[in-house]
């Protein structure tokens, strides 16, 4: 039985130790939600298998696309289609909430090396409240 929880998204964000890392904090109807914060820019990346949902609940996002930059503020959101090309990217810090089938592989991912200097994440399936990294592939 799953547990009925609320999920603090600003608290959540604020305890990641990586930018551009997601946690997973809940599914739904397949698709999972998954807390993000950001800043600087990730790497031009594209996901192949699924569409990416990045809402943003603090600060502001600019998703640059091949066809040009949409800039999101809190509360906005933009469904990135599967297969589009994209790299977000975020002046001063940024937290998100991205909803997705999967957690988006790593090399999918876009996520920049330097964020993984700052050490190692606790392993942890979807659906747990545990930061996934990609490395190994997460599902
Ligand atoms: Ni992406």
């Amino acid at each position: 039985m799953t547990e009925i929880a609320k999920v603090a998204l600003a608290e959540t964000a604020a305890g990641l130790d990586e930018f551009w890392s997601q946690r997973v904090v809940g599914q739904a109807n397949g698709s999972l939600l998954k807390v993000a914060k950001g800043i600087g820019s990730t790497t031009w990346h594209t996901h192949e298998d699924q569409d990416e949902v990045l809402m943003v609940t603090k600060g502001t996002l600019v998703v640059q696309l091949r066809s040009g930059n949409v800039t999101l503020n809190a509360g906005e959101l933009l469904v990135v289609p599967r297969g589009t090309e994209h790299c977000p990217r975020a002046d001063d810090e940024v937290h998100l909430l991205v909803i997705g089938r999967d957690v988006t592989s790593n090399a999918a991912g876009g996520k920049p090396d330097w964020s993984y200097q700052r050490g190692e994440r606790p392993g942890g399936g979807p659906g747990e409240t545990a930061e996934v990294n990609e490395a190994g592939g997460a599902r």
